[in-house]
């Protein structure tokens, strides 16, 4: 036997080797196989994605003569179909017409559920319940692959901190480090551990990059954004589902340092591929190669050519890739090599899905009756919902209401199918919707409930008309506001309490629905004061896809329960927590503003080198002459029926060194007379360093289940990460000193502790 050791340098040698290995990207033999075949024709066809249409299309182009493109191999993928007969014959127009029979991807926008939708992604993040959320993607995934579909346009990760931007509902609101969590969660939830598993799909993290900070608010807008801001504030979501393994990326139509992201090599390719190690493919937004042309770059062959030398492989709607590439390499401008590395990244990803072994992987007939919209995940989904809903005022302790109350249930949105859905959930059915009368009347059938609408949604025909475009959100009554008014204003009357659901209808918010006034709609404020000077108990049940801006109704001597759009389970979810089934538990994770100029507002502002000590006005500090600077409501807040009380904050060192972690607790006690959960929040300052820190910024959280009298000990550690930022060199790095730790339950009313970081 040998016994000999091997040495040092030869350990080191085999590190060095071995990390050389890991970091050049896996070729494999299949799909280099099959490129020596193809014809650059046909390697064009396979970066062209198109729509036959009858989804959602989003821009003014849909594609023409799919199926004819599909027969003469000019298409790699396909979206806006779905079913396992209709995908079975597009896919048949693949594989039995094409020289290489190279199967086609199918993708699909599942953005909060298939067809059991689930709150919007706003709400969903108010959960603060990442291991809901990676399950409410895997159902979505089991659904959606069930219909044939294998590659979601999802996860959105834009950071929002722009309520007017309407698209502001399809993300997990302001925070970097809240976003990252929910974007491994959903990638994890998509993707699981088997990509050739038939219920899993490739996950395609989008809008890279900084879409939400379209300028003003209003969708597709430039964005201008400082690096420090980019790396610190708004990259780290993308960055996370990149970490978490994420199979592709989608372009944004937004311009990045002036170059529009889908041509934009220093996004694509140099911080995406590069610094980040991503290995999937990156397909651009609805035509986005083409609108560069408006954005002033060039016309479509010049564009076209910058996007795939950027490094975008997939050219979503525009045929601006098919139609225009082989001249570009006739004529020097693009490389074969530049399209053949396009067209690997394609069918690696098909290869990975398992789609040459079998291309009818996904389409089997027997799935859709049992795995979709069954019981069990409309089960989740009525969870998800009660857990996404955020107390904002109790008051009188009016909530929870009894169950054999007599209830004035008002209101356009209290027997209304069409706007539960809530935005960008094309796959699923309003018609399958709980409204919620009905789930008051499953909920509590001892109950007295009454119900009339009270007014529309809005009564303002052109606002419907735009809103009306995937159906009948806003609905103008026949009858007169006054007759509509007065109907509710009796049934009021009668009642021991009303419960008023108002807001927002479905595609007020959403894509191409940005709003420069946030309050809620003047119809539905007059109903609101006119139901408080009957003088009952009111609850208000809140619908909205952003945060709205609402000091008058918070001022009001009422009850307000934020329930976004809560999805399939809508009535049902909401009859939950209004009768006290569930004890609400979410927290807001986007800053509710007092009024729209104070917009941006975030829980991780800066200091400034004047900051207003008071709430007060101060001359020459930083503050406003007409409101204060702090928002209506923080980000992290929520009330429940329960009370939590938070005691002894503790760290465990006072001093750490680099590489060391740091541990903190706080006693937990439910005091109040419910059941409940809390998000305990930890806030972090870094009090001095080389470039202007934030006040504070999230850095941990922990919701935790107390029973009635309970007490807890919460624990939550600082990792050495968690103290980095990027610096202005873009390097991520922690600094030496004083760190301040806050925990407590929203970003405002906390705790603190501190420690020095040596
Ligand atoms: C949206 C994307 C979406 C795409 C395809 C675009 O308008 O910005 O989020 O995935 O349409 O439906």
């Amino acid at each position: 036997m040998n016994n000999s050791k091997p040495t040092l340098s030869f350990l080191v040698l085999l590190f060095c080797f071995a990390m050389l290995v890991a970091q050049e990207p896996k070729s494999i033999p299949q799909v280099e196989e099959l490129l020596q075949k193809m014809t650059l024709d046909e390697k064009i066809g396979q970066l062209n994605l198109l729509t036959p249409g009858g989804g959602i299309a989003t821009g003014s182009v849909v594609s023409k003569n799919v199926e004819a493109k599909i027969k003469v191999g000019q298409v790699g993928g396909l979206f806006g179909i779905s079913g396992p007969e209709k995908m079975r014959k597009a896919q048949d127009l693949a594989i039995q017409n094409t020289r290489l029979k190279i199967p086609l991807l199918f993708g699909s926008d599942v953005i909060h559920g298939y067809k059991t939708t689930f709150p919007i992604p706003l709400g969903l993040s108010c959960s603060w319940n990442m291991e809901l959320i990676e399950n409410s993607a895997r159902i979505a995934a089991t659904e959606a692959t069930a219909d044939g579909i294998n590659w979601n346009f999802s996860p959105m990760v834009d950071i929002a901190r722009d309520p007017r931007w309407g698209r502001i509902a399809e993300g997990a609101g302001e925070d970097p480090y809240l976003g990252s969590a929910i974007a491994r969660a959903i990638v994890k939830g998509y993707q699981g551990n088997d990509l050739a598993d038939p219920k899993t799909m490739l996950a395609c993290v989008k809008h890279l990059a900084l879409y939400g900070a379209s300028e003003a608010g209003r969708d597709y807008n430039s964005v201008d954004m400082s690096k420090i801001k980019m790396f610190n504030q708004y990259l780290p979501p993308y960055h996370a589902a990149v970490d978490a393994g994420v199979t592709s990326a989608m372009t944004s139509f937004n311009d990045i340092d002036g170059i529009p992201a889908s041509g934009n090599q220093w996004l694509i390719t140099d911080l995406l591929r590069k610094r980040w190690g991503f290995e999937g493919f990156v397909v651009s937004d609805y035509t986005s190669v083409n609108e560069m042309i408006a954005h002033g770059l060039g016309d479509l062959q010049a564009v076209s050519a910058l996007a795939l030398k950027a490094g975008l492989d997939m050219d979503m709607v525009g045929e601006g890739f098919l139609t225009t590439l082989k001249r570009s390499v006739q004529e020097g401008k693009v490389s074969e090599a530049e399209i053949t590395q396009a067209c690997r990244r394609i069918l690696e990803a098909k290869y990975k899905l398992g789609l040459f072994d079998d291309p009818y992987r996904y389409i089997d007939p027997k799935r859709p009756a049992t795995d979709i919209l069954n019981a069990t995940h409309r089960k989740t989904a009525r969870e998800a919902a009660a857990q996404s809903f955020v107390l904002l005022k109790n008051h009188n302790d009016v909530l929870p209401i009894q169950k054999n109350a007599k209830i004035a249930l008002i209101g356009p949105l209290a027997n209304n199918k069409n706007n539960m859905l809530g935005t960008w959930a094309p796959t699923g059915n309003p018609q399958l919707s709980f409204p919620v009368l009905e789930g008051f009347k499953n909920a509590a059938p001892n109950a007295t409930i009454t119900y009339a609408k009270g007014t529309n949604i809005s009564n303002n025909p052109e606002l419907a008309k735009k809103v009306n475009v995937f159906g009948p959100r806003i609905e103008i009554d026949e009858r007169t506001p006054e007759i509509l008014l007065e109907e509710a204003l009796k049934l009021a009357q009668k009642s021991d309490v009303v419960v008023a659901v108002v807001g927002e209808a479905t595609e007020m918010s959403g894509e191409a629905a940005s709003r420069t006034d946030l309050s809620i709609p003047d119809s539905q404020k007059k109903l609101i004061r006119a139901l408080v000077d009957i003088g009952k108990p009111l609850v208000l049940v809140l619908m909205s896809g952003r945060p709205l801006t609402i000091p008058e109704e918070l001022a009001l001597p009422i009850s307000i329960l934020q329930v976004w759009h809560p999805g399939v389970e809508a009535g049902n979810a909401i009859a939950d927590v209004v009768f006290g089934d569930y004890n609400p538990s979410g927290k807001l994770t986007a800053t509710w503003p007092r009024n729209v100029g104070q917009i941006p507002i975030y829980h991780s502002m800066k200091h400034t080198g004047r900051p207003a000590e008071s709430t007060e006005f101060q001359k020459f500090k930083s503050n406003y002459l007409d409101v204060p600077n702090s928002p209506l409501l923080p980000f992290g807040y929520g009330l429940s029926y329960t009370a939590f009380e938070y005691s002894d904050l503790k760290i465990d060192k006072k001093e750490i060194g680099l590489e060391e972690s740091v541990n903190i607790s706080v006693t937990l006690k439910n005091t109040g007379d419910f059941d409940g959960e809390e998000v305990v929040q930890l806030y972090l300052r870094d009090v001095v360093r080389s470039i202007t820190p934030p006040q504070k910024t999230l850095k941990g959280f922990r919701k935790v289940f107390l029973k009635r009298g309970e007490t807890k000990t919460v624990r939550l550690t600082l990792n050495p990460d968690d103290l980095k930022f990027y610096n202005s060199q873009l390097e991520f790095v922690s600094e030496t000193g004083e760190f301040e730790v806050f925990v407590g339950t929203n970003s405002v009313e906390t705790q603190k502790v501190s420690f020095i970081l040596n």
